[in-house]
């Protein structure tokens, strides 16, 4: 009697196993930065992740340790760039979020690119770009060697760089798949949502706004007339396109020398990884905006795009076109692909430049 009531758990046990699929271990590559602590939490606190990997150049275990003791069932390990640290982070990873790298001060573009006034600071939005890609490079290097068909999110900026940057490196190690790499800029979606409910009064959440584009500047273009909002225009309307365009600058200046976005950036990364996760346990109809390799303008030169993309257990399922523009919009998408075009190319020849 106790030896088939034995043989019947085993059975249910295999029976009711997770899956491959339910198995869902993350990994956050600068898991003890600014971002990458509250995400850390976040994803502790998602029940669809079984197994938690935090590694930092410095300061992972001790995260690690700390939001072990939350009690959901996860499992959390922290690594340090030991012999294999990286490696074991990132092996058997069905997602990678990377938010490692050096975050923007006051004055600063995203990109390095764009017009700063003092010389200074295009020398420090300089050192930024290439201090952040050969970050990104290097980590990609590791993705491709150990985790070459997890998803891959890229947070650290400029993410119109850094997402081609990843690219070019998985191509380079032959294990480049379009499908699993993708750019986050869900935090644009998140403000955009917010600061139109507060011109309407309404709930954020019932706002839904697209964002199309990319992640700096001017390559953030809204589509205030896809949201349901026709009626805010003029001056209404410049005003808001400007302030989600630029509204991490609010929050660069506001912390006035200490960093960028951190706490709204983690609960995006957080929103698009939960996506992510919920389509590849089998959640039809999951659509979120990314910047992925896109067909949408690639015969303007403009490989990578963001658009609302659906997701599936293989990453991007469909890729939405950015539907029908006001003229106004098509000025500010006509304005986006000329720069993003710029920041695609200077991701790719910094790996040609920087193997
Ligand atoms: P932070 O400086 O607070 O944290 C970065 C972390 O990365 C640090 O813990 C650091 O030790 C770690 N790190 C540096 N090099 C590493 C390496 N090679 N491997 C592993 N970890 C490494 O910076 P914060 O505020 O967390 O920002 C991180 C990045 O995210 C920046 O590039 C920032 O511009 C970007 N960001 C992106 C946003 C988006 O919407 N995609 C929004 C806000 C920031």
């Amino acid at each position: 009697m106790f030896a088939s009531r034995q043989v019947l758990n085993a059975c249910q046990r295999r029976a009711f196993s997770a899956s491959a699929r339910d198995l869902s271990k993350v990994t956050i590559l600068g898991a003890a930065g600014g971002i990458g602590q509250p995400l850390s939490l976040l994803m502790k606190l998602n029940p669809r992740v079984t197994e938690l990997a935090l590694y930092d150049i410095r300061g992972g275990p001790g995260v690690a340790a700390d939001i072990s003791h939350i009690n959901t069932k996860s499992t959390v390990t922290g690594y340090e760039p030991t012999a294999s640290g990286l490696r074991d982070a990132l092996k058997g990873a069905e997602v990678v979020l990377i938010p490692a790298g050096v975050p923007r001060k006051p004055g600063m573009t995203r990109d390095g690119m764009d017009s700063v006034t003092a010389e200074a600071l295009t020398n420090q939005s300089t050192d930024l770009f290439n201090t952040n890609a050969s970050i990104v490079r290097d980590l990609a290097k590791a993705a491709a060697d150990a985790s070459p068909n997890a998803n891959i999110l890229v947070i650290s900026n400029p993410v119109n760089s850094t997402v081609p940057i990843v690219a070019e490196v998985f191509k380079s190690k032959g294990v480049y798949n379009p499908k699993r790499l993708f750019g986050v800029t869900t935090l644009d979606v998140v403000r955009a949502s917010r600061f139109v409910s507060q011109i309407k009064n309404s709930d954020p959440a019932d706002e839904n706004v697209t964002v199309v584009g990319g992640h700096s500047g001017v390559t953030i273009v809204p589509l205030i007339s896809q949201s349901g909002h026709k009626d805010i225009t003029g001056d209404k309307l410049d005003t808001l396109v400007n302030r989600i365009q630029f509204g991490g600058d609010e929050v660069v200046k506001a912390k006035d020398g200490a960093g960028s976005a951190t706490l709204s950036m983690a609960m995006a990364g957080a929103r698009f990884a939960e996506s992510l996760l919920k389509a590849s346990q089998g959640v039809k109809n999951v659509v979120e905006p990314t910047f992925v390799e896109s067909p949408l303008y690639k015969d303007q030169g403009v490989n990578f795009f963001a658009s609302k993309v659906e997701l599936s257990a293989d990453g991007v399922e469909k890729i939405h076109s950015v539907g029908e523009l006001t003229e106004h919009e098509q000025g500010l998408l006509d304005a986006c692909l000329v720069d993003l075009k710029k920041n695609i190319e200077k991701g790719v020849q910094f790996v040609k430049d920087n193997p």
